[in-house]
């Protein structure tokens, strides 16, 4: 191993950047050559590749957002877009490549290792909707986005009387929902997971009303319902008055927390251990406090699955 390339792809998350720096920074001290892929695949297809030193990454560690810029590229998925992608590997002559992104991102890094590329990947997304690591880098970033615009949301709901809901991002997975919910003491928490009961919402804000609560906040993830739908099924039964904010893109920028930069230099740490070791088709995970590394299809066959007991204790803490 002596020459590697470093790229960000799918959705952007905070804490890449600092994934970027330390693959670069500790390559680099380990004495490879390493490359920066612009926009995710993109870049390999395109020939769209530069040398990295170390100054390149500086001043990145605490900024959103990636510094190589990402993207979504069909055309990687195609025989002629992957082709190219591998003659641009061999003028180069790359041996390795770190891909930091979802789920989508590491079946382009284990088709790349099936074509003799050493490839790992760095879990760079704020769904966290991995089902082999506890955490995907971005996530607790995101969550601090949404508990924050929760805490702002409240002085009005509370102003008001009002329900607000407030629909978070996570494609299929309801993770962000769940914890920002639990986060922010909402009311109620809707998830594509489970089924959403609308009467029971519906008893427990007018019961919490009853007994003097004038703050209704509730959290929809995007891959249940929209939250204008949940509005209107909440409307159609009960009359308190309901608003909705949708975070959007919001939730994938910012300054990194404390924990995603950790957690992007520590897996780094660890991808390019791994690398130097000749090992392939891997990708990094964290499990409690300890970085670990598993075979790319292994983790990709695992169903992702939602803590039901986190519901409960959200639930009865929101009483
Ligand atoms: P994420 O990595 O966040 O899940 P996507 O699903 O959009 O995001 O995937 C990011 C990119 O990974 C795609 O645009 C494509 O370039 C590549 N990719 C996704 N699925 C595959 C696949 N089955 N084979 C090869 N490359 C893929
Ligand atoms: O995967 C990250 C994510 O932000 C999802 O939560 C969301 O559904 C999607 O990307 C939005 O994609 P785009 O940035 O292409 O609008």
């Amino acid at each position: 191993m002596k020459r590697i390339v470093v790229l960000t792809s799918g959705g952007d998350a905070p804490g890449m950047n600092a994934a970027i720096r330390a693959v670069v920074r500790l390559g680099i001290y380990h004495g490879l050559k390493v490359f920066g892929s612009h926009k995710g695949y993109r870049g390999l297809v395109d020939d769209d590749i530069v040398p990295m030193d170390l100054r390149s990454v500086g001043d990145i560690i605490h900024r959103g957002g990636t510094k190589l810029q990402t993207a979504r590229c069909e055309e990687f998925k195609t025989d002629d877009g992957f082709n190219r992608a591998l003659t641009t590997l061999k003028k180069y002559e790359i041996d390795g490549v770190v891909v930091i992104g979802g789920d989508g991102s590491f079946r382009g890094a284990k088709k790349l290792s099936e074509a003799g590329i050493n490839a790992i990947g760095i879990p760079g997304t704020i769904d966290n909707d991995l089902q082999y690591t506890d955490k995907t880098i971005g996530f607790d970033t995101a969550l601090n986005t949404v508990a924050l615009a929760i805490t702002n949301l409240r002085d009005t709901s509370s102003s008001h009387g009002r329900a607000n809901i407030i629909e978070v991002m996570g494609r299929n997975c309801g993770d962000l929902a769940l914890y920002a919910g639990l986060a922010g003491g909402a009311d109620a928490i809707v998830v594509p997971e489970r089924d959403a009961d609308i009467e029971t919402i519906c008893k427990k804000l007018e019961e919490g009303e009853k007994r003097g609560k004038v703050h209704h906040i509730l959290i929809v993830a995007e891959g249940a319902m929209s939250a204008y739908k949940l509005s209107h099924l909440i409307s159609e039964r009960i009359r308190i008055q309901t608003r909705v904010t949708i975070l959007g893109h919001l939730q994938r920028g910012g300054s990194p927390t404390v924990y995603d930069r950790n957690l992007a230099s520590s897996m780094a740490n660890h991808a390019i251990k791994i690398l130097l070791e000749g090992k392939t088709s891997r990708v990094i995970g964290v499990k409690g406090s300890d970085v670990f590394d598993m075979d790319i299809h292994d983790a990709l066959e695992m169903r992702k699955e939602i803590d039901e007991s986190i519901f409960e204790l959200a639930d009865i803490l929101s009483i």
